[in-house]
């Protein structure tokens, strides 16, 4: 649910729209990089007598025998072992529960009451893949406005769909599924009863379709005749050569007697889109079966997230879409909006009726024009029901600044009901970017997704989700007057994510770190005095349903918001600098002593960890952690003056932020300070590295996923070397960025590095590396750990020879938890 940001964060409440990737099956248990310790086992080199008390007699007695000793998994010795069994036995109870990713509503045929439709998915350990299913529910109503959910008695598995969309009358339901190999794209339209049409979209008109919550743009018009979307452009042809050489005029066709070169290398767009070609627009006329590429858009721009504008005379004529230029180069896109974008609106390709031709009046009106020329940014694009406005959301601060991703604002277009566009169209603000917030006022907007349909029937009011310091929670706005206010209950910390409206009925769920995820029903009430107001019902759903043992050590564990102060007001050069941060604090209700403490560090920097539940981070509370989850500034929700003071300041504010949240747990009195580990990825990474390094008396073990350890290493290999400058010179490093950094830059990247402190570092440390990482290339952590080898530091490294920058596939991220856990037990017993 949190949004994952630059350098991602680690905190797996997140539900992101994983990349699909090809997992070869990877072994249980890969190899320890290090290979010596194979040989080196724990076991030859310690008495074993040592081991007795660890050990079920049973165990204990076989290999006392003369025979040969049993061979462990590498990377175990016999003491670890049994936690490690017992540990993922807990872990597999976390592992299994599904989360929502998508849900619809339909209304009922006969007008009362309506029917929801829940898009799941769960992890498959031993597939490695994530199933997905949908199980659908029937909403009634009775007499004394109770609202029931009638479940389905089984969901049905979605074997094979890349994505589905229903039609805007909710009678069609379009299903796409994704080639695999060379084979073609399979389009399917059903009814309520079966399969009308099915469409094979070959490869030489477009790659897979995009479904990747970001360029992914899929929209039916308004007949339900036509869907424009989002895929790979086709391969562009390459060079052919014979046994003659170079031959003309070749095809794009395989053929026998020649062979192919590669030709020009192109740029992607980094992280999650390796092998992914550019972002392209079709539209598929469902009478016909046939596909058009939308032609006039800039072969330099790649374009995403398509509607259709309003029909004009009942004809739907116009597309609009989100365009990024690639000028200079493509720079990773995941999780950075600061990606210079706009709203583009472009001519159908092909109108209703075939007499579309005499329509076009001069070559003129085919171009495209940039509706948002006056914004640096523009994403997100959605029509008021009535076709009168076009509302957006704009990251411009962070295209501006070179942040990441920072505070949002969101804009309307006041949308001409004749169809006659132009780039002079004027911006109307809605909800500005705020600076700094009075205390418990509005933070600020921070989007990471909007509904396709957010709207109340009042036609003017959206609902939308946001983060509020460290919860997220759902906003009503209305967008003619700018006014807005949180719909959500604000006293429980709890964090809130809308899944999708029924009528004027919010359908969210609900969870803290604490409390699994619950199904809510919000309906807006009439009060007695005269004003209006939220109400929120529980929902039971057969969705969330943990085992009795997880529900058990849940019921043991409380938390609570933290505000805490910043240190050292005077390096404050803003007001919303000198404002407090928070921290999540986890903790035992039963445990008579503090138990030890995980200091939890997102990535980003600009994300933030939400007060939304985590499968991950509830296994490491329950087997006996505290955490403290540090929303050090230049998270997001807090305002835009908090966020930027960081950039320039990495590897000291932000260090400093979290060695003052857990020196106030401390002086508390709520954390042993004797037993205090850290674990963060990415950015994380960076401060958690960061931290054993500045403060190598503080922590008893690290765990880092992905760390970014040395700055100067990382800005010639990574997707984002522009992070690098931002980060580490401030938003002036928007400025010097360069692809060929000066020594001087180096000098500054390596001082700004966990590295440059490896010297003093103590802390016996785990990290956990995804091979193909685009973001901090696996070299970064690999170099850092052999270098703490080296000094004698204990370590630990996994590689994960399949994965990228948030090692998320389902065995990767269940074998990085379960030694984390060991890993912690061990140096907090
Ligand atoms: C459209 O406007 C945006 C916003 O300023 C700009 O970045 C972009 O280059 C423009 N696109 C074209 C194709 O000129
Ligand atoms: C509420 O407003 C209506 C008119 O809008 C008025 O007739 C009614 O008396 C009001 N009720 C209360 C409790 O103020
Ligand atoms: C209306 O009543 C609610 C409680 O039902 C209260 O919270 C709110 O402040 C009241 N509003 C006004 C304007 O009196
Ligand atoms: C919903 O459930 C919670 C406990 O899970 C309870 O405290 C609350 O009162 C319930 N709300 C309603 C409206 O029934
Ligand atoms: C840090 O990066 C620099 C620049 O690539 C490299 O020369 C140096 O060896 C790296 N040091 C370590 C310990 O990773």
């Amino acid at each position: 649910m949190s949004r994952t940001l630059a350098l991602a964060s680690f905190n797996s409440a997140i539900t992101l729209s994983v990349c699909s990737l090809t997992s070869a099956a990877s072994p249980r248990f890969p190899p320890l990089l290090f290979s010596s310790q194979r040989r080196l086992s724990h076991f030859n080199s310690t008495p074993f007598s040592h081991y007795i008390k660890h050990l079920p007699s049973v165990l204990a007695m076989d290999s006392s025998k003369a025979g040969p000793v049993k061979e462990l998994p590498v990377g175990l010795d016999e003491a670890t072992e049994e936690e490690y069994a017992s540990q993922s036995k807990l872990l597999q109870e976390f592992t299994s529960l599904s989360s929502i990713d998508k849900a619809w509503v339909f209304k009922s045929e006969s007008g009362k009451g309506s029917q929801a439709m829940f898009s799941i998915s769960q992890p498959n350990l031993l597939a490695n893949k994530k199933r997905k299913y949908m199980l659908s529910s029937s909403i009634s109503k009775d007499s004394n406005n109770n609202v029931n959910f009638q479940w389905a008695p089984f969901p049905v598995e979605m074997t094979g769909v890349s994505i589905t969309v229903p039609s805007p009358s909710g009678s069609k339901l379009l299903v796409i599924r994704d080639p695999e190999n060379e084979s073609p794209t399979q389009f399917e339209i059903w009814s309520s009863s079966q399969l009308e049409k099915e469409f094979q979209i070959p490869q030489s008109t477009h790659g897979s379709v995009y479904a990747d919550g970001w360029f992914e743009g899929i929209s039916w018009n308004s007949d339900e005749s036509l869907i424009a979307y989002v895929a790979e452009e086709p391969s562009p042809c390459k060079p052919s050569f014979d046994c003659l050489g170079y031959k003309q005029g070749a095809t794009k066709d395989k053929e026998c007697t020649s062979w192919k070169g590669q030709g020009d290398w192109e740029e992607e767009w980094g992280e999650c889109y390796a092998g992914k070609r550019q972002p392209a627009l079709f539209v598929i006329n469902l009478n016909s079966g046939k596909v058009h590429a939308v032609k006039g858009i800039e072969k330099s721009l790649s374009v995403g997230q398509v509607v259709w504008a309003p029909p004009v005379e009942g004809i739907d004529q116009h597309l609009v879409f989100v365009g990024w230029s690639a000028d200079p180069r493509k720079l990773g896109i995941k999780y950075c909006y600061n990606r210079p974008c706009a709203l583009y609106v472009v001519k159908a390709p092909l109108y209703k009726s075939e007499a579309a031709e005499s329509d076009i009046k001069s070559l003129e009106e085919l171009t495209v024009v940039n509706l948002t020329q006056s914004i640096s940014s523009a994403f997100f694009p959605r029509f008021s029901p009535d076709g009168k406005f076009l509302v957006f959301l704009s990251a411009k601060t962070s295209v501006d600044s070179g942040a990441h991703s920072a505070t949002n604002s969101l804009h309307r277009i006041d949308w001409p009901t004749d169809g006659k566009l132009s780039s002079s169209t004027k911006l109307i603000d809605v909800i500005p970017v705020v600076n700094c917030a009075e205390d418990g006022q509005f933070p600020g907007l921070y989007c990471s997704s909007f509904l396709s349909k957010p709207w109340l029937s009042d036609g003017c009011t959206m609902i939308l989700s946001s983060y509020w310091h460290s919860c997220q929670v759902i906003l009503s706005v209305n967008v003619l007057s700018g006014e807005g206010s949180r719909i959500s209950p604000a006293d429980s910390g709890f964090s809130w994510n809308i899944l999708t409206l029924d009528g004027d009925n919010v359908i969210a769920v609900c969870s803290s770190p604490v409390d699994v995820p619950q199904i809510k029903y919000g309906c807006l009430v009439d009060k007695a005095n005269n004003t209006t107001g939220w109400h929120w019902l529980n929902i039971s759903s057969p969705i969330f349903k943990y085992s009795e043992k997880v529900m058990s050590l849940l019921s043991h564990l409380q938390f609570g918001i933290l505000q805490i102060q910043v240190q050292d007001v005077s390096d404050c050069l803003t007001k919303g600098a000198a404002k407090s941060f928070e921290a999540i604090f986890v903790s035992s209700k039963v445990s008579d002593a503090p138990d030890p403490l995980i200091a939890v560090l997102h990535g980003g920097p600009h994300s933030v960890s939400l007060s939304s539940f985590s499968k991950s981070l509830a296994f490491l509370s329950s087997i006996g952690f505290s955490l403290l989850i540090v929303n050090y500034r230049g998270s997001l929700g807090f305002g835009e003056e908090a966020l930027q003071s960081l950039p320039g300041k990495i590897g000291s504010q932000d260090v400093k932020d979290v060695l003052t949240a857990i020196d106030h747990v401390i002086e508390k009195g709520l954390v042993n300070p004797s037993k205090i580990t850290v674990l963060g990825g990415s950015h994380g990474g960076f401060l958690t590295t960061h931290l054993i390094g500045q403060a190598p008396d503080k922590f008893v073990a690290a765990a880092t996923r992905n760390p970014a350890c040395n700055l100067s290493s990382m800005v010639g290999i990574t997707d984002i070397p522009d992070w690098c400058y931002v980060e580490a010179y401030g938003t002036n490093g928007k400025t010097i960025f360069t692809e060929a950094p000066t020594a001087e830059h180096l000098t500054h990247f390596y001082n700004k590095s966990p590295i440059s402190h490896i010297s003093k570092v103590k802390t016996p440390t785990i990290f956990l590396l995804g091979a193909q990482d685009l973001r901090v290339p696996v070299s970064n952590g690999l170099q850092y750990a052999r270098a703490l080898k080296e000094r004698g530091v204990e370590t630990k490294v996994i590689l994960f020879p399949n994965d990228i920058h948030g090692i998320e596939r389902p065995q990767s991220d269940f074998e990085s938890f379960i030694n984390i856990g060991v890993w912690f037990k061990k140096y907090c017993k």
